[in-house]
Formats: structure tokens, C-alpha cells, sequence
């Protein structure tokens, strides 16, 4: 049985991100893809991102982490979607905190698998047009 989490600790929005994942999975004809630890815990999590004209077309992830984490990184594949490569490196870890209604300040950290994952697979994208 799936981990319940509290009303009292973690937003409805979160709550919702955690229990019903968006874009959850691997995704086989992506672009580019990012993984990342975080060194504090060591959760981790893979980002797969597909582009076209500049812009995110697809975003999907699989992770290996805290509720925090697969939140923000259900909502990161949300938000960068249909984004410029600009503008999705552009969104920090305090966007995608916001994007659940805020983490509670044991988990402030979490997000940042997210916002790492994001900027290191359009980096990846943007070294394979150059290379
Ligand atoms: Fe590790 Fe949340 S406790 S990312």
C-alpha cells in the first residue's frame, strides 16, 4: 500500500503530485536525459526530456525518492513542457517548491533534484547540437 502522507505536513497540490505522478516512466526516444543524487540522502532522479524547435515537447522521470522529490519532479515535467531550453533551465528549485504549494522546511532541499535534472539534460541537449 502506497505511503500516506500528512495533511498537516505536506499541501494538497504535493499530495496530489505524490499519489498521482505526472509523466512518471522512461522515456525511449528522449533527446536527452539527466541523472542526479542528491548527496545529503541519496535519493536520485533520471529526467528524460524530448525537444522539437527549440522547445521541451516531451518530460518524463523516474525517481528514487522522498514524497518531496517525486512531487517536484512530477511537477518540473509539467512546467518545462512546451518551454523554450531558456526557460526551462530558467526554473529553479524554489519554482518547482512553489509548483506543490511549498515544502515543509525539512525538505526545502528536495527540490533541487529537480532543478539540477532539468538544466544538466538541456546541457546534455545544447553539447550534442554543438558536437
Ligand atoms: Fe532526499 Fe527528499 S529526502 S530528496
Amino acid at each position: 500500500m502506497a505511503e500516506r502522507l500528512s495533511p498537516e505536513q505536506y499541501s494538497a497540490t504535493l499530495i496530489d503530485h505524490f499519489e498521482r505522478p505526472r509523466n512518471a516512466g522512461a522515456m525511449p526516444d528522449a533527446d536527452a536525459e539527466a541523472f542526479v543524487t542528491n548527496p545529503v540522502c541519496g535519493d536520485s532522479l533520471r529526467i528524460f526530456l524530448r525537444f522539437a524547435e527549440g522547445r521541451v515537447i516531451a518530460a518524463s522521470f523516474l525517481s528514487s525518492g522522498c514524497p518531496a522529490s517525486i512531487a517536484t519532479s512530477s511537477a518540473a515535467t509539467e512546467m518545462v513542457t512546451g518551454r523554450t531550453l531558456d526557460e526551462a533551465e530558467a526554473f529553479t528549485r524554489d519554482d518547482y517548491a512553489a509548483a506543490v504549494d511549498g515544502l515543509p522546511t525539512s525538505k526545502v532541499h528536495c527540490s533541487v533534484l529537480a532543478a539540477s535534472a532539468v538544466r544538466q539534460a538541456v546541457a546534455a541537449w545544447r553539447a550534442k547540437q554543438t558536437a
